[in-house]
């Protein structure tokens, strides 16, 4: 039998992962690591700067590279499919090279594993393909509570819903109806932009718990253009980047 640990380790500061993350990341005998290519060989850093500080001689640490995803497939769900299959399949492969008799298994998974991330998805694959799998998926801090705390706003207004959705979904609905806030993950292309500004606020975070942190707050009407300045030229950078933000409807009552 295997048994899994999906591992949060919030944005791999070395304070982030709990004590929980740290007993399972101890007693597992394989950690699979995945590479993600040029652009993020400094996230794969983070994640083997936390091996190397945590982890035992007897864990073995064994890195992939990642398959990319078809980005210009027209259809998005069938595209993230087939890359979660090819996924799997790579995981099975390591895991019958590594573990063939079974064993303790953890992957080290981005801020918190149940919040816009597929390893349980892809992991259930390969139970439902008949591998004997066992899981256990252990919390981290998430990209949105890093948000939060940076900004010292509450996520949600009194007595008020949240929508937590991407850049393509809210692109593609707008602003919904009969909420206040909505966080927004996953947006390469700074949809805020599309919305009509007035009496909304924006908290935005990029590469939150790193030290390269960046935040910009304000009225969505002042704020977007000094965002997508800042986005650019960070990117430019580094290669890459990770961002998030709340947006945030003002009814005068409760601002923040
Ligand atoms: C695949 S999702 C993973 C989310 C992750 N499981 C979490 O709990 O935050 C990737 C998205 O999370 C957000 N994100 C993850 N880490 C971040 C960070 N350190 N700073 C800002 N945004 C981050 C970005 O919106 C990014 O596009």
């Amino acid at each position: 039998m295997i048994e899994l640990s999906l591992i949060g380790i919030g944005s791999g500061a070395a304070d982030h992962p709990t004590l929980q993350a740290l007993t399972a990341l101890r007693s597992a005998q394989l950690i699979l690591l995945p590479r993600k290519g040029a652009e993020k060989a400094e996230l794969a850093e983070l994640r083997r700067a936390l091996c190397a500080r945590y982890v035992e001689d007897a864990t073995r640490v064994v890195e992939f590279d990642m398959p990319a995803r078809d980005a210009e497939a027209p259809d998005y769900l069938g595209a993230v499919t087939s890359w979660h299959a090819q996924i799997a399949d790579i995981w099975k492969h390591m895991i019958l090279r590594h573990l063939p008799a079974g064993g303790r298994m953890a992957l080290m998974v981005w801020g918190d594993p149940a919040l816009y991330d597929s390893s349980l998805r892809i992991a259930e694959r390969l139970r439902s393909s008949g591998m004997d799998l066992r899981m256990q998926m252990i919390p981290g801090l998430s990209s949105l509570q890093l948000l939060t705390a940076a900004h010292l706003v509450p996520l949600n207004t009194l007595g008020g819903e949240v929508l937590i959705t991407t850049g393509r979904r809210l692109r593609a609905r707008g602003w919904p109806r009969d909420v206040d806030t909505v966080v927004v993950m996953l947006d390469g292309s700074c949809a805020f932009r599309e919305l009509e500004p007035s009496g909304l606020w924006i908290y935005w975070g990029a590469y939150l718990g790193m030290p390269q942190q960046m935040l910009l707050s304000g009225a969505l009407a002042q704020s977007a253009e000094p965002i997508v300045q800042q986005r650019e030229q960070a990117r430019a950078e580094h290669g890459w980047i990770l961002d998030i933000y709340l947006l945030r409807r003002l009814n005068g009552q409760d601002e923040n």
